[in-house]
């Protein structure tokens, strides 16, 4: 295990996880994740971030090639998520650091996940500046971006900016750069960890990158992922979350559905062709073929969701009722939603559905759809409007 020197005397000192397959519940299959921690070599030793709990061979072996661990001086904790701070409690044993930073909040966490009483915390206040040598570091808070304890670590002299969870991705990788990985399947995993992680915190996001441009900058190094190298780079990824936060709709609709005996199945087919017919794209997602995370990713190019269920046991089979609670904690805005379902005799799952998606703020051009046993042409024909008028109310929204 090797340190890789991303800078001069700058090393990224992290841990490539290929087996996690799950991040409070978004799904990291097929590639797992990478945990970044850097270390700094300067007058002051510092170590930039921690790994999980799991990695923690990993890291403590990476520095060790570096210097031995008790010459480590300064440990800054950008963030206390157990992803960088699972082996916070064992780097610290083993570095005995001088200092160790963090923000104002970051103190009320790292209290509250470990016995900091004989720890030399130092809790730094927002555009904090301390001198580590020939170099400087300003700490600067993004609180929100995801927690409440969220910072990042700018270094003026490297133009470098150590930017915690933003603009990360979770990729396991031998690479360390994504300018090494192809451009399509690296979009692919910045959609897919933005709409499952930071998608709620956009209005931070909108905030947040105007303070990065104003940076003089030309690296980016994320907690996970790869490294935006270059001025390109930094210029691509803070353009793509900017796209990303101001959620403007896209002219492509979502169906997700899940079925019983296939009647819910053959309305979701008829209500994408009544989509086609008006000229929007449409991607069909069934839950049982599916995971909520890859249906998420799927959000971020469409501007419309059509949600579908039978209804089972007076409500709407889990599957989705588990997709409607991830959707409406991820809040995404500015979507045009509409539902449908199959029924035996009692009917609910239609209006549940219409409901959840009202309740995400979602503008809802059509009536709730429902139909009872196995759909016949009525029904059909139905479905097939209600894919038109939401295709024209999308194609609207988009004009607008
Ligand atoms: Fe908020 Fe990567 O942890």
């Amino acid at each position: 295990m090797q340190p890789f020197e991303i800078k001069k005397d700058i090393f990224w000192v992290g841990a490539v996880d290929y087996d996690n397959r799950d991040f409070h519940g978004y799904s990291l299959s097929p590639a797992g994740s990478t945990y970044n921690a850097y270390f700094v070599n300067d007058e002051k030793k510092v170590l930039f971030d921690t790994v999980s709990a799991s990695a923690t061979g990993a890291l403590l072996c990476r520095l060790a090639k570096l210097l031995p661990l008790e010459k480590v001086d300064y440990i800054v904790c950008n963030h206390l998520e157990q992803d960088h701070a699972g082996a916070l409690a064992e780097v610290v044993a083993r570095c005995k650091p001088e200092k160790i930073f963090c923000s104002q909040l970051g103190l009320q966490s790292m209290a509250g996940h470990f016995n900091i009483e004989d720890w030399p915390v130092q809790a730094v206040k927002n555009g904090e500046e301390i001198s580590i040598g020939k170099r400087t570091v300003t700490f600067v808070e993004t609180r929100m971006l995801h927690w409440p304890d969220s910072m990042v670590s700018y270094i003026p002299q490297d133009k470098l900016l150590i930017s915690n969870d933003a603009f990360g991705q979770n990729i396991a990788s031998t690479q360390r750069f994504a300018d090494e990985c192809p451009q399509e399947d690296f979009m692919h995993t910045i959609k897919e960890y933005y709409y499952n992680i930071v998608l709620p915190y956009s209005p931070q996001v909108l905030k947040a990158v105007p303070l990065v441009e104003s940076l003089d900058i030309d690296m980016i190094a994320p907690d996970h992922g790869l490294i935006h190298r270059g001025k390109a780079s930094c210029r691509f990824i803070l353009d793509a979350y900017r796209t990303m936060a101001e959620q403007k709709p896209s002219r492509k609709a979502l169906i997700v559905y899940d079925t019983m005996w296939h009647s819910t199945e053959k309305m979701a087919s008829a209500i994408a062709s009544g989509l086609e017919e008006v000229g929007v794209p449409v991607r069909l997602m069934s839950m049982k073929r599916n995971h909520h995370s890859a249906i998420m990713s799927e959000l971020a190019d469409c501007g419309a969701v059509i949600a579908g269920s039978p209804t089972h046991n007076n409500g709407i089979l889990p599957l989705m009722a588990a997709m409607m609670t991830y959707m409406k904690g991820l809040r995404p805005k500015n979507r045009i939603g509409a539902a449908f379902g199959s029924y035996g005799w009692s009917g609910e799952s239609a209006k549940i559905l219409h409901e959840w998606l009202a309740s995400m703020g979602m503008e809802m051009p059509a009536d709730p759809l429902k139909f009872q046993w196995t759909p016949k042409h009525e029904c059909l024909k139905a479905c097939h409007e209600m894919g038109r008028t939401v295709g024209e109310a999308l194609k609207k929204k988009c004009a607008e």
